[in-house]
């Protein structure tokens, strides 16, 4: 296998390079008038070691390929779960408010609002290990131990009452859970994925631009409901302030705590704007400037900020 490992070194880089979601994206590289080079060659980067690939070859499947040796109980998962999962996805799994409940829902798919959960909806005991290695905690991910996420995932399944609570979940027997939506997955017979190659009427690569780039992914206000007319302030707040301002994460003031703001407002409003904006170290902790989110204008970090003041005086 011959992967190549974007590494930060592009001198040779003649056009341009943007970062999309971890991939390189490069537009033609010019080489000066040296030999020609075979296609394929770029001239940057290196290949991916084979520790490099393992760090990121570590999907698992249905039939346990990739799973790695280990095991858990469901009685070390319940404190594990207690400890690091419980804030957000309530204590029996029934998810604290707008985070994803983990258990219950059966026999609700075919309502007007379905409750989709590991045990209602999900299609594999595989996935539900995998997820959580990979992604969980959400602002830890990849931080447990194989046997950790083995026990917190027995425990899962503890919660959603497919196995009992001396139960141990391991590399061997996993594959042997299932779950009880399983039998309703089916194959897609539509043939929208089998297309043919059509290579006519291409657009000329270099004329292509791509503009986009990757958002932070903050978990957002349930859109079903309609909203009341929010003003832009609170917007801006819920999508790039909260997730620090809602808890005082990371030594953040919390919203609405008038003790802690008191004494920033009567800084002026000025001070907290330029705070805002360019970032601040301060007693309690660091303030990213525009919370991270340099997209954001000036303005609508100040009507953040404005937000900010009049719920906390
Ligand atoms: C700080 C909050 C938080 C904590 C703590 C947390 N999670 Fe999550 N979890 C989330 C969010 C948010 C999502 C949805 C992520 C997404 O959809 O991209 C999620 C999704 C999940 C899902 C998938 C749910 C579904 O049906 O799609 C599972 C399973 C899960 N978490 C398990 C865990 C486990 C196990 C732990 C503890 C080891 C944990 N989470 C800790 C916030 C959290
Ligand atoms: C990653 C976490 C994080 C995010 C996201 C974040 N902040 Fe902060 N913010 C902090 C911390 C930490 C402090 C406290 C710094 C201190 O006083 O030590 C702070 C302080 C502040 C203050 C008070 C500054 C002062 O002088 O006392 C304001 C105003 C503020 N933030 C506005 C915002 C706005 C507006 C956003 C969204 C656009 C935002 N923050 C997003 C972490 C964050």
């Amino acid at each position: 296998m011959t992967a190549v490992w974007p590494m930060s070194r592009f001198p040779e880089l003649k056009k341009a390079a943007c970062w999309l979601t971890g991939s390189v994206l490069v537009a033609s590289v010019a080489m000066a008038a040296e030999s020609p080079k075979p296609a394929g060659y770029y001239g940057y980067g290196e290949p991916a070691s084979a520790e490099q690939i393992a760090g990121w070859d570590i999907d698992v499947r249905p039939d346990g390929k990739g799973l790695p040796p280990g095991s858990g109980s469901v009685e070390d998962g319940e404190y594990l779960y207690q400890e690091q999962c419980a804030e957000c996805h309530g204590s029996f799994g029934e998810g604290e408010g707008r985070f994803p409940v983990l258990a219950g829902g059966e026999g609700s798919l075919q309502d007007a609002r379905p409750q989709k959960t590991v045990g209602s909806y999900w299609k594999y005991t595989s996935t539900l290990w995998d997820y959580i290695h990979r992604a969980m905690p959400f602002a830890r991910p990849a931080s447990l131990s194989d046997d950790e996420v083995y026990a917190v995932t027995a425990y899962v399944l503890y919660l959603n009452e497919l196995v009992e609570d001396d139960f141990v979940l391991s590399q061997q027997n996993l594959t042997d859970i299932h779950l009880p939506n399983e039998a309703n997955f089916i194959a897609d017979q539509r043939p929208d994925v089998r297309n043919k190659r059509c290579m006519k009427k291409c657009r000329d690569p270099q004329a292509i631009v791509i503009k986009s780039q990757a958002p932070q992914y903050v978990p957002q206000p349930i859109a079903l409901v309609a909203r009341p007319q929010a003003s832009a302030g609170l917007e801006v707040y819920q999508r790039s302030c909260a997730l620090c301002h809602d808890n005082g994460t990371g030594g953040a003031p919390t919203l609405g705590d008038t003790s802690d703001w008191s004494a920033r407002i009567g800084q002026g409003v000025d001070t907290l704007y330029a705070h805002a904006i360019n970032g601040f170290q301060g007693g309690s902790g660091m303030m990213p400037a525009k919370g991270g989110y340099m997209q954001l204008s000036d303005d609508e970090v100040k009507s953040a900020v404005d937000h900010m003041m009049e719920q906390s005086r």
